[in-house]
């Protein structure tokens, strides 16, 4: 294949080759690996995309390790992506690190008897899951002090707005991504002045907003002008990576694609059930954090769907499914097993190396973009 040339204002901000970027993936849940590691972040960088970590499940000391080794892998930029929320209950379990059934008690007594009763329908062991208050979702603020301290390349907000550690980010020579699913919100990351906006339509995986990304962009662009856009959400290959540049997107920030790829962190499982996923074959459910999110669809989905309970705040959804999870994983239930992922599942065929992702989309983007358009559309 011979080297394509294509390239946005993104790859002057970022010191990039091409404008791709593996959107930062922590686990879905506890006890599940996290979905961008470092192998990840490493391949797509030095493939010319730029990779992010995903931070979210991290304690502070192996956020710290993970960024020095990618450093000492890759002298190519990257970004660590961090969950920042707002309603955290900060060091309130105590303890750094307690056994999940004990945080179980705390959950209202609905919930508990319900997950008793799942537990012992389906003959579930009990789990040796721990749940770490010391993670950087729950110590945002300490996490984000390391992330400026190392000067990682790109900070990434999955969750909140970054807004209040611009200045700070920028005076260590950093740039800021703020993630959203709607206009307005893009429009008041824009002012709270970070350097890039991903708007995320409703056919992504992870957590998710209710517009669609065909919808999405062209309101975002206009929302946060003159922050430029990157385009999430069913992006899986080069006329995805088209289409986004051609609404006037300067990025794109994917997901599923690489998870499911050699280096993308999920269980072998997940990333199967992707590979063998058909478009309908996600669902959007406030089962996996109390917040809505997308994943491969399962039994899990039902049995949480008959339940009739309403979905707890966040965390407490997360220690509640991660709870059962870990039980259906003792028990190789694999029916009930799945993780975050996309709609675009449905056009993921094969897990292959990132670094071959990032080749076939700037192959085809580039296709397209120099006009041998598909034959469907005849332009003077
Ligand atoms: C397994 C998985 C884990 C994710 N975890 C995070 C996360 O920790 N932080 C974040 O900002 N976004 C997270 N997301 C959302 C992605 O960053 C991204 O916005 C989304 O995957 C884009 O849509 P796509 O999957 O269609 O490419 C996750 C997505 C997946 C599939």
């Amino acid at each position: 294949m011979t080297k394509r040339q294509l390239r946005t204002r993104l790859c002057d901000m970022l010191g990039i080759e091409y404008p791709i970027i593996s959107a930062g993936m922590g686990p879905t849940l506890i006890g599940e690996p996290n979905g961008a590691p470092v192998e990840l972040v490493v391949a797509v960088s030095e493939a010319g995309g730029l990779g992010v970590l995903g931070g979210a499940g991290f304690n502070l000391k192996e956020l710290r390790a993970a960024i020095c080794e990618i450093k000492a892998r890759t002298s190519k930029p990257f970004g660590v992506d961090l969950l920042l929320p707002k309603d955290l209950p900060e060091g309130s379990m105590g303890a750094d690190e307690m056994p999940l059934t004990e945080v179980l008690k705390l959950m209202p007594e609905k919930h508990r008897v319900w997950f008793a009763k799942i537990k012992e329908e389906l003959g579930l062991p009990d789990t040796d899951l721990t749940v770490r208050t010391d993670t950087t979702t729950m110590r945002p603020k300490e996490a984000i002090e390391i992330v400026l301290d190392e000067k990682v390349p790109l900070f990434c907000a999955g969750l909140g707005n970054p807004g209040f550690m611009t200045a700070a980010a920028h005076s260590q020579g950093m740039k800021v991504l703020g993630i959203t699913g709607n206009a307005r919100n893009a429009r008041r990351m824009a002012e709270s002045g970070v350097d890039l906006v991903v708007a995320q339509g409703h056919e992504g995986g992870g957590h998710t907003g209710r517009v669609g990304t065909m919808a999405l962009l062209p309101q975002a662009i206009d929302a946060a002008a003159p922050v430029p856009v990157l385009a999430a959400g069913g992006i899986g290959d080069g006329r995805g990576l088209a289409a986004a540049l051609a609404m006037g997107c300067i990025g794109v920030w994917v997901g599923t694609r690489f998870l499911a790829t050699h280096e993308g962190g999920a269980m072998e499982l997940c990333k199967q059930r992707i590979v063998e996923s058909a478009d309908e074959d996600t669902r959007v459910s406030k089962l996996y954090t109390g917040k809505t999110s997308r994943a491969s669809y399962t039994r899990f989905h039902d049995l949480w769907d008959q339940s009739g309970l309403e979905s707890l705040p966040f965390p407490f959804q997360v220690l509640l499914a991660s709870a059962l999870l870990g039980g259906f994983i003792k028990a190789g239930r694999t029916e009930y097993i799945g993780g975050f992922a996309g709609q675009i599942s449905g056009l993921i065929h094969e897990i292959k190396p990132a670094a071959e992702v990032v080749a076939e989309m700037v192959e085809t983007a580039a296709d397209i973009l120099s006009k041998r358009l598909p034959q469907t559309v005849q332009v003077r």
